[in-house]
């Protein structure tokens, strides 16, 4: 499984490129506000920072809305994603793209069929959120597993991005039932390389050292 960081935050970015496990960004609307910078300007900037996959989500909720907004993202750097939500409009685009070879990432996908249907609308990547499906009391890792056996029995090229990702443990079992890439938020990237013991183990062989003769 690959590791892409959801965030708009160049620091973030920055941070998380220099570990060397980075493959990709996603970011969304409301991760571009908090940011309060010029779109296209931070989309510039992340390009140039990080060589794999940099989603950038339209606005228009109609189908040729989409593809005109699409088509100016593309148009900002080749490692451009066009992130278009799952709708029926937002299939039509995506089916556009996939034409003029222009990469897409069906985002706000809950379901297993959401997910074969952007795939076969010739979507490169899903989104299946996990988070949100756990706030509502569903179990968004099964949702994982569902997409991920479709797909392998389907031989369907599309992959998968595990996102609303709250913690370690989502990661993990994205991992362990084969989701293709994690989004993760910088917080739990933080966490995920962090272990009590490795602490500890840290201190004792320092303390250890200052005692030799
Ligand atoms: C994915 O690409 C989205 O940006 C993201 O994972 C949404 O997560 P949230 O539920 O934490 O907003």
């Amino acid at each position: 499984m690959k590791f892409f960081i959801d965030t708009a935050n160049l620091d973030e970015i920055k941070e998380a490129h220099a570990l060397g496990i980075l493959a990709g960004v996603t970011t969304n609307p409301s991760l571009v506000a908090k940011e309060g910078v010029d779109f296209h300007e931070r989309l510039r900037e992340i390009t140039a920072l990080v060589p794999g996959s940099v989603s950038a989500e339209v606005i228009a909720l109609d189908a040729e809305g989409m593809i005109s907004e699409g088509k100016e993202l593309a148009a900002i750097a080749p490692n451009i994603t066009v992130k278009v939500p799952m709708t029926t409009e937002g299939l039509k685009a995506v089916h556009a793209f996939s034409e003029l070879s222009i990469k897409t990432n069906v985002t706000l996908v809950f379901s297993a069929t959401q997910a074969l249907l952007a795939a076969r609308a010739g979507a490169t990547y899903v989104s299946p959120f996990l988070g949100r499906l756990d706030d509502i009391g569903h179990n968004g890792l099964d949702l994982i597993s569902e997409i991920v056996e479709i797909f392998e029995i389907h031989n369907i090229p599309t992959e998968i991005i595990a996102a609303s990702v709250r913690h370690p443990v989502h990661v993990n079992e994205a991992a362990r039932r084969g989701a293709h890439i994690a989004t993760i938020p910088f917080k739990v990237i933080q966490q995920l390389t962090k272990h009590p013991l490795t602490d500890q183990g840290i201190e004792k062989f320092l303390a250890d050292w200052k005692e030799r003769s």
